[in-house]
């Protein structure tokens, strides 16, 4: 049997209409966090002095950047910088967190594109997989 569904291509559309069937009361973004702080009590307390509006625009680009990434297969400046910001000597969010992260998104996304099914939640985690890599990796390294 071939497989030749282009994930990042529904990755891209998943991720649209997620925005697009935003609830007037809440948003995607919000439905993201609100799920993401409860899977760990680590994760409140790590952004106890964020401005959350900035960090959900903040969210909404590294997604672009993430998929650039796993375009280009080249860092671009812009994960470096948040690799750093995240790493040990930074913030500190040990490569663990980063699982309950994407789980949390998938959630959001499973509530939000009406469209979600098991390929859809393949596309997020294969499209948002070298990004996370990347970041996990550069924990120790910067
Ligand atoms: C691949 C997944 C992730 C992406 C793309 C991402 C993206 C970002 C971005 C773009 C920023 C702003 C950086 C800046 O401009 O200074 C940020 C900040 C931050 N992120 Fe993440 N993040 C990810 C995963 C996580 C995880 C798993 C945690 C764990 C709790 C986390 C905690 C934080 C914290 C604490 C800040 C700083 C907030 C503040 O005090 O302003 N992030 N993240």
């Amino acid at each position: 049997m071939t497989d030749d569904k282009d994930y990042l291509a529904i990755f891209s559309a998943s991720y649209e209409r997620a925005l697009q069937f935003d609830d007037e009361k809440k948003k995607f973004l919000d439905r993201f966090y609100e799920i993401f702080f409860t899977k760990s009590p680590e994760i409140p307390q790590l952004f106890k002095d964020a401005h959350m509006g900035a960090q959900k625009t903040m969210l909404q680009d590294s997604l672009l950047y993430m998929k650039d990434f796993f375009l280009s297969r080249r860092p671009n400046e812009y994960m470096k910088r948040i690799a750093t910001v995240h790493s040990r000597a930074g913030k500190d969010v040990r490569p663990e967190l980063y699982d309950l992260w994407l789980d949390s998104l998938i959630e959001a996304v499973k509530e939000y594109d009406p469209q979600f099914d098991s390929d859809v939640e393949l596309a997020w985690r294969i499209s948002l997989s070298p990004g996370i890599t990347y970041m996990k990796h550069m924990y120790r390294r910067t």
